[in-house]
């Protein structure tokens, strides 16, 4: 795969997770060069059909929010709305500590947590914390994205709130790590009917990340882009109306 917006490898390590970015046990960590390239080629197809945001950004399957808290930081000025869902609990928690960390307020609260952590424990891991809160500060652009965070199983079909979303991207479970909840039967088919349900149809697209051995298609949706990277695959489908 090539990369067409992300080209240059940078040092992402100020969003390492566990780092200002809180760590979610049993969750996976997304690459951050590879969520700027997926996302960067999402606004491309939006800005094609004539929307130039913000836009409103949704993640069914958003774990530790790992995702889209990284996609917040660097696109803030570009988002209005970022919404993430998920099936378990616990993640949840961390999801919207992770989320929390998209606004001055919330970095703010997080630099006096590591500020206590250096005056009990001295460690220099904290000290490199305390460079990237200041980094992550530059990139907030704006007061506050709106965040919205709960819970749901997205293979489950019953009628939801969430409606006119431009973006859905989503990294759904392998079966490595993390694998799908609920006991349905289909749940990828689900997730495309509760997908379309969401979208705004005439500007938006969906991103499913995921292992190369699912199988990715839906009546309702055009596959436009598709790559493969190590062990995933990425598909970029648009919604026919
Ligand atoms: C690969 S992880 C996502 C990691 C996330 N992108 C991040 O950056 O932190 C997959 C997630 O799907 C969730 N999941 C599993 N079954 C689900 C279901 N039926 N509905 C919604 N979420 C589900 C898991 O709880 C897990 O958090």
């Amino acid at each position: 795969m090539k990369y067409k917006f992300e080209t240059n490898k940078r040092d992402y390590s100020d969003f390492s997770s566990g780092r200002v970015l809180y760590y979610a046990a049993n969750t996976t960590a997304f690459p951050v060069r590879l969520a700027s390239e997926v996302i960067q080629r999402s606004f491309d197809i939006l800005e094609k059909k004539g929307a130039h945001g913000p836009f409103k950004i949704y993640d069914p399957c958003c774990g530790g929010g790992f995702l889209l808290t990284t996609i917040g930081f660097l696109y803030h000025d570009l988002i209005s709305e970022l919404i993430a869902t998920d099936y378990d609990d616990k993640v949840l928690e961390i999801a919207k500590k992770n989320l929390s960390l998209l606004s001055k307020k919330g970095l703010d609260r997080r630099k006096e947590e590591i500020k206590g952590y250096i005056k009990a424990f001295g460690k220099e891991s904290h000290m490199q914390a305390l460079k990237s809160v200041d980094y992550l500060e530059t990139l907030i652009k704006k007061e506050a994205i709106k965040i919205v965070c709960m819970q749901r199983d997205i293979a489950d079909l019953s009628d939801f709130p969430i409606k006119g979303v431009n973006i859905i991207i989503t990294d759904i479970p392998y079966g490595i790590i993390v694998d799908w909840r609920g006991g349905r039967k289909d749940p990828i088919q689900n997730l495309f009917e509760n997908s379309y349900n969401a979208l705004d149809k005439k500007r938006s697209v969906l991103v499913i990340i995921a292992d190369k051995k699912s199988k990715l298609k839906h009546k309702s949706f055009e596959r436009t882009q598709y790559f493969k990277l190590g062990k995933r695959q990425i598909a970029f489908f648009e919604p026919l109306y």
